[in-house]
């Protein structure tokens, strides 16, 4: 696996890589390396991923959606998130491999109070993740901000998802870009500057304007991965069914199908995954049409 753990392959016939751990996040960062991450629900796409080059795996609840087939991530339990997070931790382990893995915290599982986020967190951890994510919500994020102090504080590495916090789809009326207009990007940009300085090592900016998310990226130091928030950001994630083509549901503005190549022919799996790793690397994605100018 990652922190401990010696380094793996990416290609089987290239160069081992480096294991992605925090320092090495931060490293590509200052580097300008970008972050190639991607949602992973189970052992073989660890795997497959891992080989395939890319550094992060989000255990994300977005398998409500893409695996259980519910319409919001709302459903979506901890001991699910703990199920999924463990196998993919094992498929990581059982592959030598080098990505680094973040679980969901869940909706209901930390809003209460940074207690309650503490013994959520630490199912995800004991089952194998080696960050945790969080989301933002509502106007005023102190509570959020409260937390992840708490959890760092407690040898707890946290990722904090601003802009469409999917858990808070009802109060934001859809899936809609954020931060749009000044207040409102004062706003995003306060919040993420308050979460690095409570211990954040990661952000997720999610359909929020490119422009935006370029600010927040260049001021902050951590890393700050983007979904629908421009070419600028420091990493890309996308939902691992969603880039293979495979979720039946509407395909977002944000989403590029890497299953099937510039001339129309199919790729197998590991092909698409290594295409968005080289994608998100060289940044040809995002492309402008994939994300939101205001
Ligand atoms: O749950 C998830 O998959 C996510 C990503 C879309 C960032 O939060």
């Amino acid at each position: 696996m990652t922190l401990y753990g010696s380094s793996s392959p990416a290609d089987p016939s290239g160069p081992a890589r480096k294991p992605i751990t925090l320092p090495r996040l931060a490293e590509m960062t200052a580097a300008g390396e970008r972050i190639a991450m991607l949602t992973c629900y189970d052992a073989s796409f660890a795997a497959l991923c891992d080989r395939a080059g890319v550094d992060v795996l989000l255990v994300g609840d977005s398998l409500g959606m893409v695996i259980q087939g519910e319409s919001s991530t709302l459903p979506v339990t901890l001991e699910a998130m703990r199920y999924h997070v463990a196998c993919v931790a094992r498929g990581l382990a059982n592959a030598s491999g080098s990505a680094i893995v973040i679980g969901d915290l869940p909706y209901a599982s930390y809003h209460a109070s940074p207690q309650e986020a503490f013994v959520s967190a630490s199912v995800l951890m004991q089952a194998g993740a080696q960050m945790v994510k969080l989301e933002g919500a509502g106007r005023d994020n102190a509570w959020l901000i409260e937390t992840i102090a708490f959890l760092v504080a407690r040898g707890i590495l946290v990722c904090a998802h601003f802009g469409l916090t999917p858990q808070s789809v009802h109060q934001l009326g859809g899936y809609r870009v954020q931060g749009r207009g000044e207040e409102a990007a004062d706003r995003l940009f306060a919040d993420c500057r308050a979460a690095e300085a409570a211990g954040a090592s990661m952000l997720v900016l999610e359909m929020v304007p490119a422009p935006l998310a370029a600010r927040v990226c260049e001021a902050l130091v951590i890393p700050g991965i983007g979904i629908g928030a421009g070419v600028q950001c420091d990493g890309q994630v996308l939902v691992l069914h969603d880039m293979l083509g495979v979720y039946p549901g509407r395909r977002p503005r944000f989403v590029r199908n890497f299953a099937v190549d510039d001339a129309g022919q199919a790729r197998d799996c590991e092909g698409a995954v290594r295409a968005y790793v080289a994608a998100v690397k060289d940044a040809g994605f995002p492309a402008a049409e994939h994300g939101f100018e205001r």
